[in-house]
């Protein structure tokens, strides 16, 4: 089924799995990912055919969008949100929660579709919601790896999760990461309007929102394996945004810290395990 934009979010359908299970929607973002999107989502279906898919692209010029639509519409698990033009994965993630939790899903997982985030580690993501809210499939924990990324890359992603851990506070060891399940509750719960972050700094965003709400967290080791496929999105100003507002949330939660400290009261900046 095609969802032509967010104004039909109210009418979205998520299919009707049994009474006991629990719905899970994992939500794929593209931007010209037309070769990978039927390798990525065939994994998937095979992987964990339970889940219902939702991809949601960006008007790619590759003809990604209609791609999709051919796979919606030969398997009813499979849903296509139609973006008109790029905004950043930030957006396309918040689009497709709203229409996720219009739809009654449990459960709402980030994949991205070239075949970094393996389907066949979901289960383990899934597996830990049993004692969590938020699940992240982490690289860089024991048994999480980073296969084929240039070591700049590495160093960068590396790098970025140590100076969330400093400015934040934060016990994660990959706050950036893209593979992760959150229970609806949390996205329900969170202002998902307010959010502004648009490139990857999203994910930092979502994750200290979640944690500053109380929720619990965990993390799982995954295998990121760099796409074989296309060319990544990133680029210098998605850096900039991550790095000026992470900056900016350490401030204000110091800052608090230091309020807090002044006034008696404790504030909260650590998971709930
Ligand atoms: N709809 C939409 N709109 N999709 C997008 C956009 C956008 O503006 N930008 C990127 N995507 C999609 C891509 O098509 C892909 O499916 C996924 O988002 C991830 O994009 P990549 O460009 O492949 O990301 P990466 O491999 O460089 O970065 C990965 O690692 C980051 C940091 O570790 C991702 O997992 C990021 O989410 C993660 O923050
Ligand atoms: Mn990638």
């Amino acid at each position: 089924m095609a969802v032509a934009d967010d104004q039909e979010l109210a009418s979205a359908q998520g299919g009707t799995p049994g009474p006991d299970a629990e719905k899970v929607l994992v939500i794929i973002p593209t931007y010209n990912e037309r070769e990978n999107l039927p390798l990525i989502v065939g994994r998937l279906r095979a992987a964990v055919p339970t889940a219902y898919v939702l991809v949601v692209d960006d008007g790619s010029p590759d003809g990604t969008g209609a791609v999709a639509d051919e796979m919606a519409a030969a398997d009813e698990k499979i849903n296509v949100l139609h973006r008109t033009e790029k905004a950043g994965l930030g957006a396309a993630y918040i689009a497709a929660f709203k229409w996720g939790l219009a739809a009654g899903y449990d459960v709402l997982v980030e994949m991205d579709a070239d075949g970094s985030h393996a389907p066949e580690q979901l289960p383990r993501l899934l597996g830990a919601l049993d004692h969590a809210d938020l699940v992240f499939g982490a690289r860089y924990i024991p048994g999480g790896s980073v296969v084929n990324w240039p070591k700049r890359r590495e160093f960068l992603s590396k790098g970025g999760n140590i100076y969330c851990r400093i400015v934040l506070g934060v016990k994660l060891h990959d706050i950036t990461g893209g593979y992760r399940a959150y229970r609806s509750v949390v996205l329900r719960t969170l202002e998902l309007d307010q959010v502004a972050s648009h490139g990857y700094c999203f994910q930092v965003d979502l994750a200290w929102r979640t944690i500053q709400a109380g929720f619990r967290t965990a993390e799982v080791p995954i295998t990121f394996t760099e796409r074989a496929i296309g060319t990544s999105k990133m680029s210098g100003s998605i850096v900039k945004e991550a790095l000026l507002k992470v900056t900016g949330w350490g401030i204000k939660h110091r800052c608090r810290q230091v309020k807090g400290l002044v006034t008696g009261k404790r504030v909260k900046n650590t998971v709930r395990t």
